[in-house]
């Protein structure tokens, strides 16, 4: 059995503070976890949602220096940007708060000191990279170097953002400091460390015997860790950002940012409740359960589980329902590469459509395996499902009612054999979609709300009232009142995924509560009651919009190949007597015009200054005719004629080829006459 739990603890990874959040984030956090919430809520259960921002570690500090500021302005920035969209995307926190808290640095404080008179840790001297230009040592993400598995000249100390590959700074081949450039030294410092193996035992019970149910991809991956063996870990750094160690002696030296992330969450409850945070972290009829990406598995199921078993008074997570990723148009989500489709620019490109991208999300989730967001399915969904089915439904409910009964709920008279059996498919609907949610099964869940449309619809479609209302106006107020039941009941069974829409929707009702109790009854509204004018729930989104999110993340790739472009080694040495055999020549453009049926080529008429000639180049894709012609370029004068396309090609006109493969053409910076030769 089940067991019972007197309240709920939802906490929500926190975001680093060094980015803004994007659909991956969603996707694999806050929209479930906020379904889950909303739907707690709506049962009349006790719960709370947790959520804030991460703002200590390198990549903020590496950030900072980037741009010149300190890194609590990063974090004031990104914070900010974070909040404003959760918000507006309808994530209902209870509260969202940030690591830089006050509260926050003398929680985890207090943690690490209180481990540390418990003789916790292991205190460990061991040799690092120190920068001497800087005066500090190096974390791993401070030194760059070449991948050893790749050859990647800019690979990062703790991993290799080319090939993926988790690296120590050790592997590099020839380290360099990201902060000055210079060869790091080593130097030895000292370190506080949380022995796990020591909770090895303690965490294979409570994970591989007490938690077989807890989804297979986050069960297999704990039970890798444990059976590799577990490690002391470091808690501390040498850095100047983050919560100091307090301990004597620890100068410089701050927490871990994984130490100190996950002890926001009892920050933030602190924050929220004063008074009565422990009753949701100490009391065993608390269910807490931490909603995160796959990435995170290892800090929420083993080093934070043993840090709270060291310091024994809090409770251990009932789940943590973590979701693998959700890539974009088939690439990984990158902040670094900005591969991604943004929050806060969603909204402001979308506006009124956040229902879209939460049920996007949500239907396309990464709950089992890696999962892609692509335009095109955002579109179809939007199209074919919302506005196709749900939205139709809805509308054609309502507008028939104001058609034949004024826009009141119809009084229903008997029902027939098909009324019941159309009934005898949704009444489980608050039991099955209920228990998905509960088992984190979303994806599922959400297909349940949307077959109650399809229910409706079909309802319509076979009873046809629009051909009875001439004949028999009682049959169609029963159809139209069943029809507005299952109307009722989409209000009901959408909240927690689509808040917004639901709330337009009970507005167009007249109901004033959704009241989870009664999804799958037929006596929701009463008899009598009045229905709004339709408004359109959702509505299509056109080939444009799309088109244009294509050319953006077009656009974003060209980009990136731009900034990663690295010159090709220069190839062998040759004699200057090579060189001299080919006779280069300046030329102006006389005409220009587009190869027929060939969608690469030009046809140029050049004036070489020995009665012009004809050359044809593949770069029909860079240019616009017209734009060259009065131009001057260089070409190869004495390459053997080529026929392309039945056209002779008397030389070859010479481009740079830039670092996303456009050709552009090149030519004197000075005035030229044609004929004269390149030396
Ligand atoms: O992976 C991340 O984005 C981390 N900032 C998550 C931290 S979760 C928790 F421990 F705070
Ligand atoms: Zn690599």
């Amino acid at each position: 059995m089940e067991k019972k739990f007197a309240r709920t603890l939802v906490t929500t990874a926190l975001p680093y503070a060094n980015g803004p959040v994007h659909i991956g984030h969603l996707a694999g956090v806050y929209v479930p976890a906020d379904i889950y919430t909303r739907y707690l809520r709506m049962k009349g259960e006790d719960v709370i949602m947790i959520g804030g921002s991460d703002e200590h570690g390198v990549p903020i500090t590496l950030k900072a220096r980037a741009e010149g500021v300190s890194p609590q302005d990063i974090v004031d920035r990104y914070h900010n940007i974070i909040k404003k969209s959760f918000e507006q995307l309808g994530i209902s926190f209870d509260i969202y708060s940030r690591t830089t808290s006050k509260i926050h640095s003398k929680t985890a404080s207090d943690f690490f000191r209180n481990l540390y008179d418990k003789g916790e840790f292991i205190e460990k001297t061991s040799m690092q990279y120190y920068d001497e230009e800087a005066g500090q040592f190096l974390a791993d993400r401070y030194i760059v170097g070449t991948c050893p598995h790749c050859g990647y000249d800019h690979a990062y100390g703790d991993q290799c953002e080319k090939c993926g590959t988790s690296l120590s700074a050790n592997d590099l081949i020839e380290p360099h400091s990201a902060i000055t450039g210079s060869k790091p030294v080593k130097k030895e410092t000292k370190h506080w460390y949380l022995p796990l193996d020591k909770w090895e035992p303690t965490l294979r019970k409570w994970i591989l015997e007490g938690h077989k149910e807890w989804k297979p991809n986050v069960y297999g991956q704990c039970k890798s860790w444990l059976d590799l063996g577990l490690q002391p870990r470091a808690v501390s750094r040498d850095l100047d950002w983050g919560v100091p160690v307090p301990v004597e002696g620890a100068e410089g030296k701050v927490l871990y940012v994984w130490f100190d992330a996950p002890i926001g969450y009892i920050s933030n409850t602190k924050e929220l409740l004063p008074d009565r945070w422990e009753e949701y972290w100490k009391r065993d009829d608390t269910r807490i359960i931490n909603f995160i990406g796959k990435d995170n598995i290892v800090f929420h199921c083993i080093v934070f589980p043993a840090m709270l078993m060291a310091e024994g008074s809090y409770q251990l997570p009932e789940n943590v329902p973590a979701n693998e990723f959700l890539n974009l148009e088939g690439d990984k989500i990158s902040t670094s590469r900005n591969w991604a489709v943004w929050l806060h620019e969603y909204l402001e490109e979308f506006p009124g459509k956040q229902d879209v991208l939460r049920y996007v999300l949500t239907a396309n989730a990464p709950e089992t395996k890696d999962n892609d967001f692509t335009w095109r399915d955002f579109q179809a969904r939007n199209n074919n499902e919302l506005v196709a089915i749900f939205g139709n439904f809805v509308n054609r409910s309502i507008v028939l009612t104001h058609k034949y009964f004024e826009g009141r709920v119809p009084e229903r008279g008997e029902l027939t054999d098909y009324d019941r059996q159309t009934l005898e498919e949704f009444k489980d609907v608050k039991e099955t979609l209920g228990s998905n949610i509960e088992h984190f099964r979303f994806r599922d869940a959400l297909r349940d709300a949307m077959n109650l449309a399809r229910i409706g619809n079909k309802y319509l479609a076979d009873t046809e009232p629009w051909k009875l209302a001439k004949t028999d106006m009682s049959r169609v107020a029963t159809i139209l009142n069943m029809a507005l039941q299952i109307t009722a009941n989409l209000a009901i069974a959408f909240e927690p995924f689509l808040p917004f829409s639901a709330e337009k929707l009970r507005k167009m009702i007249n109901m004033p509560e959704a009241d989870w109790n009664k999804l799958g009854s037929i006596d929701i509204l009463a008899t009598g009651s009045a229905i709004e004018k339709p408004e359109l729930l959702f509505e299509k989104i056109e080939d444009s919009v799309i088109d244009a999110q294509m050319q953006k993340l077009e656009r974003i790739k060209q980009e990136n190949i731009i900034k990663n472009f690295r010159p090709e080694p220069v190839a062998q040495a040759v004699p200057i007597d090579d060189f001299g055999k080919l006779d280069i020549r300046v030329g102006k453009v006389l005409d220009c015009q587009k190869v027929p049926k060939a969608d690469k080529l030009l046809q140029f008429k050049i004036d070489d200054g020995l009665g012009g000639r004809t050359i044809v180049s593949g770069i029909a894709k860079y240019y616009a005719p017209e734009d060259l012609i009065g131009k001057e370029v260089c070409f190869i004068a004495n390459l053997e004629p080529r026929k392309l396309k039945g056209i002779i090609s008397q030389g070859m006109i010479l481009s740079a080829e830039d670092a996303g493969g456009r050709l552009v053409v090149i030519g004197p910076h000075g005035e030229v006459k044609p004929g004269c030769q390149v030396k």
